[in-house]
């Protein structure tokens, strides 16, 4: 099921063709400044692809803009009556600053019919949590040690946000 956000913006289900557009912002360094992992290899962007569809509760959704594939945004049901999901996402970094992010989330929220809607993301994902928190979502806290950075050898610490009807 395709995911029509404006004229310009859609979400469709990932196809192959679109793995070098991923691969392509994810190997940089800016693009995984706030997530655990190393930027991508080839190898290693292949893997995550891989992992991520082969699991059954992911909907794993190319962003559409303009006819160019330039982020993914994955809708993750978990629960025991698949009632809430949790919600991860990047977009290539030319992209980035625009409302796309937000765009995008304010429709999956309308379209989708669940309970609760969560995000984590890390405390330094500034950017991040003030769109978020523009979004309406409600701070739930913050998990210590939560991810481990590839980078760093490190853990570091998230904050959980909901959304629930
Ligand atoms: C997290 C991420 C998806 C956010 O993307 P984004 O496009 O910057 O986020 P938004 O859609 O909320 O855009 C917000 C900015 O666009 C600006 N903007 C421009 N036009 C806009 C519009 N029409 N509507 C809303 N915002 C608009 C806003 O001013 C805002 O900037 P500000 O906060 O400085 O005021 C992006 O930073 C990313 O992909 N990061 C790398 C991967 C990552 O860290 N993922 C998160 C894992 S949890």
């Amino acid at each position: 099921m395709n995911i029509i956000v404006s004229k310009d913006i859609y979400l469709r289900p990932y196809k192959k063709k679109d793995f070098d557009s991923i691969y392509n912002y994810s190997k940089k360094k800016e693009f995984v400044k706030f997530m655990e992992y190393k930027p991508f290899t080839k190898k290693t962007c292949k893997d995550w692809i891989k992992k991520k569809l082969n699991s059954k509760n992911i909907l794993f959704y190319s962003i559409i803009y303009n006819s160019n594939v330039i982020g993914t945004y994955l809708i993750t049901y978990i629960g025991r009556k698949k009632h809430m999901c949790d919600l991860s996402y990047g977009l290539d970094l030319n992209y980035q600053k625009k409302g796309i992010f937000s765009r995008v989330t304010k429709k999956i929220i309308s379209k989708i019919g669940l309970k609760r809607f969560q995000i984590i993301t890390s405390t330094r994902h500034k950017n991040n949590i003030k769109s978020i928190k523009k979004l309406k979502f409600k701070s739930e806290g913050i998990l210590k040690n939560y991810f481990f950075d590839l980078k760093t050898n490190k853990f570091f610490d998230a904050i959980i946000f909901s959304k629930c009807k």
